[in-house]
């Protein structure tokens, strides 16, 4: 079991009103991880890379006094027009910072949600990724693939890569994440491997909406539940080297890295 899973918490153990992530069980995994840290460190440091709005929180900041453990929340968002609503829409109180400069070694987990595929630079991404991580930090890195096999977006997926490629302009792109390529760089920076997880093709994530319906004490067991099978299911088919099947089918993946001594 990688760290990553070994430290996720179990949600039959917690009391859950609602997640906010009761349709997407990629996210459900990062907040559990969080809280599992979070309880063995006592506190986390976190920064979020590419943070939007910052709504992703809400799960935390609305709900602060129901969890044992601090999360310090510090968000960054390159193009500031993304980032307009920020504590606006919802009050998160959390610290956006304008630039990078004083994060050298400051986090115990920098989190990228959805971010990945709209970087065009990425190497240059995973250098910031392995300069904001503490020593044996972890950095989150979710993305979305599902964008490139939804018809509506093809504009983008079209015109944000040749905007990128002969242009300054790099706020529209979006391409494929490779995650052997990611890997390989991530390696070469000095970061290492630790787990990769497919969310996935077999569970209709808008079905997973009907956790929020259900009875709150037995909300926690079907989470737990479905991120086994869905964890279970992405190791025994290793997407990540199934030509046939990687890239296709999964609606959310997330790798985690972590920063150890070289
Ligand atoms: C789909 S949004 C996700 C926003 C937020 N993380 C969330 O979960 O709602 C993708 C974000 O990635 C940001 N982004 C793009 N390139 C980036 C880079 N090189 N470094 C950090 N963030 C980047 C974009 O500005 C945008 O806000």
């Amino acid at each position: 079991m990688s760290e990553f899973t070994s430290n996720i918490i179990s949600w039959e153990n917690i009391k859950i009103e609602n997640t906010n992530f009761g349709n997407n069980s990629a996210k459900q995994d990062i907040c559990g991880f969080l809280l599992g840290y979070a309880e063995q460190k006592g506190s986390l440091d976190i920064l979020d890379l590419g943070c939007g709005n910052g709504s992703q929180w809400e799960w935390y900041t609305s709900r602060k006094d129901n969890y044992k453990y601090k999360l310090n929340i510090v968000g960054y968002e390159p193009y500031i027009n993304n980032a307009a609503n920020f504590n606006k829409k919802i009050n998160n109180s959390i610290e956006f910072i304008y630039n990078l400069d004083n994060c050298n070694n400051k986090f115990d987990v920098v989190m990228c949600m959805s971010v990945l595929e709209h970087v065009y630079d990425r190497r240059k991404f995973l250098y910031v990724c392995h300069r904001a991580c503490k020593l044996k930090g972890y950095a989150i890195i979710n993305f979305d693939n599902g964008h490139f096999f939804n018809p509506k977006e093809w504009k983008r997926n079209f015109f944000g890569r040749i905007l990128a490629k002969y242009t300054p302009i790099k706020k529209y792109y979006q391409d494929f994440v490779d995650v052997n390529i990611i890997i390989k760089m991530a390696e070469e920076i000095g970061m290492t491997f630790d787990d990769y997880i497919d969310y996935h093709v077999f569970i209709n994530k808008k079905r997973l909406k009907l956790i929020n319906n259900c009875v709150p004490k037995n909300k926690g067991k079907i989470i737990d539940k479905i991120q086994k099978f869905e964890k279970d299911i992405s190791k025994l088919i290793n997407v990540k080297d199934n030509k046939l099947i990687h890239n296709k089918f999964s609606y959310s993946s997330t790798l985690i890295l972590k920063k150890l001594e070289r």
